[in-house]
């Protein structure tokens, strides 16, 4: 196969939206052969960049050149055809269908579809094995764990001849051991000739897999440097304008009186699998327990048990010597627990509202935000624009729908909110995953802070080293 592209060039390229200049000017190249990162705080403008690289959006100036020569690129259908592949931060596959069927889908069929899924089955086969994409060609996608979700993502984009392919925080949803056969895969497609473009907020993960590094800041580029000339330090640096802390300073645990206990529970995954299995766990006010290891091992289930949203199928979770067993969410939220969940783009906000009806969700009934069965409005702006400062969510204004917020920026305002709450209980899961290093900073130091005012958490992280700098103890769950 030979390769169309052998270089990409992005030349002053701006884009608005309403209150906001996502990107400024940018420039940007990448090469084939070549892995570029791109680096930036939650809001840069990274994923917007990208998009207008892979036609989603049309840029207000600027141009994109390919092998030198202006190219217009209107719909990802047309990016495809030119050879630009975009693996996105959410899959965008048929989740009934087969592999097969989810690569086949859209390309064009001269002959019968069922023929031609012989084919195509055959041509996933090959292309599998040549980087190390192992997926079975006739499994359902539901079936499918994510990082074998994302390895169909980047077939469906191979199988179209992708020469640029788009990476948006590929490492986001994967666990540590899907991360280096991810970068196996990414390693293989570079010696193939293929240009790369990789995102992510893990500095390590820049550091063992680009070659360049391009940081953004506010929607413009701030540096740019040869991977082997930096480290995480001048990169944490060139990113925040700062030094960042990664070791916290906790005072000693005192001995506390236990707010989650629980005894035996058990419960199923979405499957219908056992997932949950008679597990037992305390954790006392004032204590981190940290739940370590790679996702998929019923961690979630145990959250969303806790958190009424799953059916407990036997055993019991009491919260502060209250039996809250299958009770419902709302209940649970009364007797003074908060949740952050893994899934933020479904489960912690109303995409369609803004960011202020956001904030107050679950709490809009409660003074100051209410009075009687009335609003307080004034409050209400005051409560919101306080968190939105507090924790630098990137905003344009209080009135933006969220689903127009870049994904870093959901996840801290889903943080502002419910720890403002004042948990007996909080459980957290994944807190940092797809957040910047500056936030990730600021979201420790507050769990520390939550920590310290006695609220008992639950710490459910695929980040050993976000366990172990937070964690008074851990615990781990096998399959
Ligand atoms: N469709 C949209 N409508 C309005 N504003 C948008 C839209 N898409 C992005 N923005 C805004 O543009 C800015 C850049 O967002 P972008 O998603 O590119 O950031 P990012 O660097 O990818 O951040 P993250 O690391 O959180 O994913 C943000 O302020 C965001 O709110
Ligand atoms: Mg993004």
């Amino acid at each position: 196969m030979t390769l169309s592209i052998q270089h990409v060039e992005l030349r002053g390229i701006s884009k608005r939206f309403p209150g906001v200049v996502a990107n400024d000017d940018i420039k940007f190249d990448v090469r084939a052969g070549e892995i570029h990162a791109l680096l930036g705080e939650n809001g840069a403008g990274k994923s917007t960049l990208m998009k207008i690289l892979y036609g989603l959006y049309q840029a207000d100036a600027g141009e994109i050149l390919f092998n030198g020569q202006p190219v217009k690129i209107k719909s990802p259908t047309d990016a495809l055809r030119q050879g630009v592949g975009m693996i996105h931060q959410h899959f965008q596959l048929v989740p009934v269908f087969t592999v097969a069927e989810n690569i086949a889908l859209g390309l064009p069929s001269s002959r019968g579809a069922i023929l031609e899924l012989d084919v195509v089955s055959r041509r996933i086969k090959e292309l599998s094995e040549r980087y190390g994409l192992v997926v079975d060609p006739s499994a359902l996608v539901w079936q499918l764990a994510v990082g074998q979700q994302q390895r169909v993502e980047i077939l469906k984009a191979l199988y179209r001849q992708a020469a640029l392919l788009i990476l948006d925080e590929p490492t986001a949803v994967l666990t540590p051991q899907e991360v280096d056969e991810l970068f196996v895969t990414l390693r293989r497609l570079k010696e193939a000739g293929h240009a790369l473009i990789f995102i992510s907020h893990k500095l390590h993960e820049v550091m063992a897999i680009s070659d360049r590094v391009t940081v953004l800041r506010d929607g413009r580029v701030v540096g740019g440097v040869n991977t082997k000339d930096t480290s995480t330090k001048e990169l944490a640096r060139l990113m925040v304008g700062r030094d960042v802390v990664t070791k916290w300073d906790k005072a000693a645990l005192q001995a506390h009186e236990s707010v989650l206990k629980i005894n035996r529970l058990s419960a199923r995954n979405d499957k219908g699998l056992p997932a949950v299995k008679s597990l037992s766990l305390d954790v006392c006010a004032g204590e981190i327990v940290g739940i370590a290891g790679v996702s998929g091992n019923g961690q979630r289930e145990l959250a969303e048990t806790i958190a009424g949203l799953r059916r407990a199928e036997g055993g019991v979770v009491t919260v502060c010597g209250k039996d809250l067993t299958n009770c419902s969410p709302a209940g649970i939220i009364d007797a003074g627990v908060a949740f952050i969940p893994e899934e933020r783009m479904t489960m912690g906000v109303i995409r369609d509202f803004t960011v202020q009806e956001n904030a107050i969700l679950e709490m809009h009934a409660c003074p100051p935000l209410a009075r009687g069965v009335f609003l307080d409005f004034g409050n209400i702006v005051k409560h919101t624009k306080q968190l939105v400062r507090e924790y630098d969510v990137k905003t344009p204004t209080l009135d933006t729908p969220v689903k127009s917020l870049s994904g870093g920026n959901i996840q801290k305002l889903i943080m502002a909110r419910e720890l403002t709450r004042q948990p007996k209980l909080l459980i957290a899961a994944q807190p940092t995953r797809g957040v910047d290093i500056g936030a990730t900073e600021y979201i420790h130091k507050r769990l520390i802070e939550q920590r310290a005012q006695g609220t008992a958490i639950l710490l459910i992280s695929e980040d050993l080293d976000e366990v172990l700098a937070l964690a008074d103890r851990v615990a781990t769950i096998w399959a």
